[in-house]
């Protein structure tokens, strides 16, 4: 081991162990996997949670099952290893097959180690409850009972799917990935579509199986639409990050992995001159940009709950980190560690709650950002789409909102044709409206 790896082995060892330790339920590794997993027949009985409808009197609705199989794309996602896209895919990756593939079935199913497989546990569920709830060994017979507490439940190994952080890092386990499962750009060109996330919306748009009434709050509190949205941005930030410093420098031969840097910054045509020196924040013209989309919307963030001294901190880092995503592991370990320690200390800062005017306040900042020519990145301006949507919906405007989320959509929906000029253009008429 050369002295430069291992000064940068023992600096990334201090400071997942500083990260542990400021952060217990984040970063400490979400385990899914330490009870065993019994299978979504466990729970789909019609005494259990496979009602047609919705309960009366029980504190849960006990349809979970039958929402999750008729309507959730998670019930399906091992069938989507058995199509012709997914056989092309794994032909061009060398592998048997999509189907028992490690790599696919890490995101596509729930798959847990053979030896923590229950009885009934069948990996053609795909992701099944035990993928989000954890295995249910320890809590399937007490979870009934009368007195059953949430925190007793938590206590057998039941996952906090109600805590943001919690379940911001459970979704991107598979949403964005892990050091120990990632979709490479190798699987990307092989087939594999471009992954994006973002927590509110893609809570919003999984079939809810669960209905946030009086009893709900009183067991397990709830959550405002921003709080969560703003939650999502940060764990999306600091787990991309995390996972570029575990694994960005593992790609294919002497090059990075290309999955962690903007795609459409290699993949567009040459004809289109899309470069101006403030839009790539300085980065000199023809480097590659690692990809950061929550980045853009977390700055003007910080300017309008924080300070401008705070946005300006959190650029210059973001700025440098990018730099040093062209070059080398150590610095670039060093630069990356220094912002995530300011995004977790700025996302902990933060109140519990925040005015209608705070939030629309947030709305213009990120419109007025990206109204600058400030995201140059399809990735940041589908954050900035889908967080406009969000933020309407948290402040109840979504009806008045309905013509500028179509325009802003028009900008968007094919990546091939994005053009960052035409974006900044609508997005400063919308900073002026909103
Ligand atoms: C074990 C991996 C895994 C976890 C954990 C996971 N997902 Fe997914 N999710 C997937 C896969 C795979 C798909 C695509 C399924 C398919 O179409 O084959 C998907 C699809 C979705 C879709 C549909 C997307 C679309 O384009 O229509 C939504 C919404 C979604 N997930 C939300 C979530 C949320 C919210 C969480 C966290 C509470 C979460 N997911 C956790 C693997 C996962
Ligand atoms: C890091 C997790 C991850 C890995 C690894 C992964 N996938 Fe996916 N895959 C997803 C998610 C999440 C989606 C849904 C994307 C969305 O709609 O936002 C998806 C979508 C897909 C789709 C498109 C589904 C549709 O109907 O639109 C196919 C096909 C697919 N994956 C096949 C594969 C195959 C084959 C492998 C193994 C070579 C694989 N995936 C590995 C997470 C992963
Ligand atoms: C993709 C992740 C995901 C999958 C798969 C999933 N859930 Fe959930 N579940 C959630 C989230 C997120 C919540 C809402 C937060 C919470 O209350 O913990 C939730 C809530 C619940 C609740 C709590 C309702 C309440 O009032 O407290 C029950 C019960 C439940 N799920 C059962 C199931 C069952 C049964 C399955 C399988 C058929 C399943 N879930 C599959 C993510 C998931
Ligand atoms: C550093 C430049 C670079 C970046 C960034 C990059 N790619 Fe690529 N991509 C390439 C190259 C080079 C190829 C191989 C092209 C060929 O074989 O003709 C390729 C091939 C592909 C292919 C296969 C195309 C084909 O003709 O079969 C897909 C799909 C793809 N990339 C998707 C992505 C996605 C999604 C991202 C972002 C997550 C991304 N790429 C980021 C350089 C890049």
């Amino acid at each position: 081991m050369s002295k430069s790896i291992f000064r940068v082995f023992l600096r990334s060892c201090a400071l997942l162990s500083v990260i542990t330790l400021s952060s217990p339920s984040v970063y400490a590794e979400l385990d899914v996997f330490s009870d065993k997993h019994l299978g979504a027949a466990t729970c789909a009985t019609s005494q259990c949670h496979g009602k047609g409808s919705p309960q009366e009197g029980r504190n849960v609705q006990l349809n979970e099952y039958t929402i999750w199989i008729e309507g959730d794309r998670h019930s399906i996602a091992y069938q989507t290893l058995e199509t012709k896209e997914s056989a092309r895919m794994a032909a061009n990756l060398g592998l048997e097959s999509a189907k028992t593939a490690k790599i696919c079935l890490d995101c596509h199913a729930d798959n847990a180690p053979e030896a923590s497989r229950g009885p009934k546990f069948k990996i053609r569920d795909g992701v099944g409850c035990e993928a989000c709830h954890g295995g249910a060994e320890r809590w399937i017979k007490t979870h009934t009972d009368p007195d059953a507490t949430h925190k007793a439940n938590l206590a057998a190994g039941m996952i906090a799917t109600e805590t943001p952080e919690v379940r911001a890092e459970l979704c991107l386990s598979c949403h964005l990935g892990t050091r120990d499962k990632f979709a490479t750009h190798r699987i990307m060109g092989a087939g594999h579509p471009r992954l994006s996330f973002e927590l509110d919306l893609f809570s919003t748009n999984q079939p809810a199986h669960y209905q946030v009434d009086a009893d709900y709050v009183a067991r397990k509190g709830s959550i405002p639409r921003f709080n969560l949205w703003l939650i999502g941005q940060f764990i999306s930030a600091e787990e991309t990050l995390k996972v570029a410093m575990e694994r960005l420098h593992e790609g294919v031969g002497i090059f990075p992995d290309f999955a962690f840097f903007d795609c459409h910054s290699c993949h567009h045509s040459m004809s289109q001159k899309r470069w101006t020196n403030h839009r790539a924040d300085n980065l000199e013209p023809g480097s590659l940009r690692l990809m950061l989309p929550n980045m853009a919307i977390i700055e003007a963030t910080a300017a309008t709950l924080g300070n401008k001294e705070l946005r300006s901190a959190i650029r210059g880092m973001r700025i440098q980190t990018m730099r040093a995503a062209q070059g080398p592991r150590g610095p670039f370990v060093d630069a990356a560690s220094q912002l995530m320690s300011e995004l977790i200390r700025t996302r902990k800062s933060f109140p519990d709650t925040f005015s209608n005017k705070q939030v629309a306040a947030v709305r213009r900042g990120l419109l007025a950002t990206a109204g600058a020519d400030r995201t140059s990145d399809f990735g940041e301006a589908e954050q900035i789409y889908y967080s406009f949507e969000t933020l309407c919906l948290a402040l109840d405007q979504i009806e008045a909102c309905g013509s500028a989320l179509d325009q802003l959509f028009d900008t968007i929906a094919n990546a091939d044709t994005y053009s960052p000029g035409k974006f900044a253009r609508l997005t400063k008429k919308l900073a002026a409206r909103f």
